[in-house]
């Protein structure tokens, strides 16, 4: 019985039974103002539906008759072994959902196996952080608010506490207009409207090469949207590209990330590695993603939701069910395994065909 599947469900909590049971908990616990940090993007928030049409517009083109007796959902990253090909994004204030913030998402992420990417506008800080989970696949994303010092002192920081890797967000040049909050007059008090905004502003390739030519540790640039800059990007030795518009929470009207990655995909012709996030909150979205020639792909929002519903169980259980749902469809497509998955298995799709 269910030889093919090597995750048994039901080990952490046995009250989440589906991804969607996160969200309506998450509902139910959080107040109007939380609820909206969350869920909302900029203006007209066109780039954040674009984020998930994007996604339900790849149909799959499955095979049959493959013995799938026995299906790997693991990966092979940053040298390390992965349950998933997950990196639980970066996402700041997360003290609103969990008094411990990003160290139960550390935790969380590092009892299951997948990867964390720790904001550096969010509690308890990068030490405190590495300290809760000091053997998880940690990962430093910095918002540049501070001259080359100010940068430096972080990235030498990242390399005491042991940090896998190293990422800059460069998609927030300008604070974007959230028009939720606009709307309420509702300023977070944390970190995010910090000083320094005007370093963001600033920001150009000479601080990309600043860590390329003083550290060692992997980099990754956070953002990126157009081959052109992925091409640049890859010239300076970035190692990871990271495919974004922010969840639809900086550039309106942007393509959604799944159109992006094609020509990101073509453009760096494995010289660096990539990861894609917007919109992924199913195994089927993480197996598009795969197929379509990311290496690893980013989860915001829904881990948002399952830290609020549940701490740090939640997050385990979160990536127990995604962990389920890939299994399943990778065992449906006839692969066992993401390195036999290409674009062959997908399709383009309307609503219809
Ligand atoms: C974010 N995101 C983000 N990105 C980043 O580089 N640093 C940060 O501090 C934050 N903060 C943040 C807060 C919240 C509440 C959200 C929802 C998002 C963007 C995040 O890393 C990621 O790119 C998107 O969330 C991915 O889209 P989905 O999965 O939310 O649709």
């Amino acid at each position: 019985e269910a030889g093919w599947r090597n995750v048994e469900l039901g080990a952490s909590d046995e009250k989440f039974q589906n991804l969607h049971e996160f969200i309506r908990k998450a509902r139910a616990l959080l107040n109007q103002n939380a609820w909206d940090y969350i869920v909302g993007g900029t203006e007209t928030e066109t780039t954040l539906r674009r984020n998930r049409m994007a996604l339900d517009e790849i149909a799959f083109r499955p095979r049959v008759l493959r013995d799938v007796s026995t299906v790997d959902a693991s990966v092979e990253t940053f040298g390390r072994r992965l349950r998933l090909p997950v990196v639980l994004a970066p996402v700041g204030a997360l003290e609103i959902f969990d008094p411990a913030g990003a160290a139960s998402v550390a935790r969380g992420a590092g009892r299951f196996g997948a990867a964390h990417m720790l904001s550096s506008v969010t509690e308890p800080g990068l030490e405190k952080t590495a300290e809760a989970a000091p053997d998880a696949l940690r990962i430093f994303q910095l918002y540049v608010r501070g001259d080359d010092a100010f940068v430096e002192d972080y990235v030498s920081r990242a390399v005491a506490n042991r940090y896998t890797a190293f990422c800059l967000t460069v998609d927030t040049a300008h604070y974007s207009r959230r028009e939720r909050d606009i709307a309420k007059r509702y300023v977070r008090e944390s970190r995010l409207r910090a000083t320094g905004g005007d370093h963001q502003k600033a920001l150009s390739w000479h601080t990309v090469k600043l860590i390329k030519d003083k550290f060692k540790l992997p980099l990754i640039i956070k953002g990126i949207a157009t081959a052109e800059d992925a091409q640049i990007a890859v010239d300076h030795g970035v190692d990871w590209i990271y495919v974004s518009n922010h969840g639809g929470r900086q550039l309106d009207h942007g393509r959604g990330a799944m159109h992006v990655l094609p020509e990101i995909v073509q453009a760096v012709k494995g010289r660096a590695r990539i990861m894609v996030d917007g919109g992924f909150c199913r195994g089927t979205d993480i197996v598009k993603a795969i197929a379509s020639g990311a290496d690893l792909v980013g989860i915001g929002r829904l881990q948002c939701w399952a830290l609020a519903a549940a701490g740090e169980d939640g997050i385990l259980r979160m990536l127990e069910l995604l962990e389920d749902e890939v299994i399943r469809t990778l065992g449906l497509l006839g692969v066992t395994s993401f390195a036999e998955l290409d674009p062959s298995y997908l399709h383009p799709a309307t609503a219809t065909n």
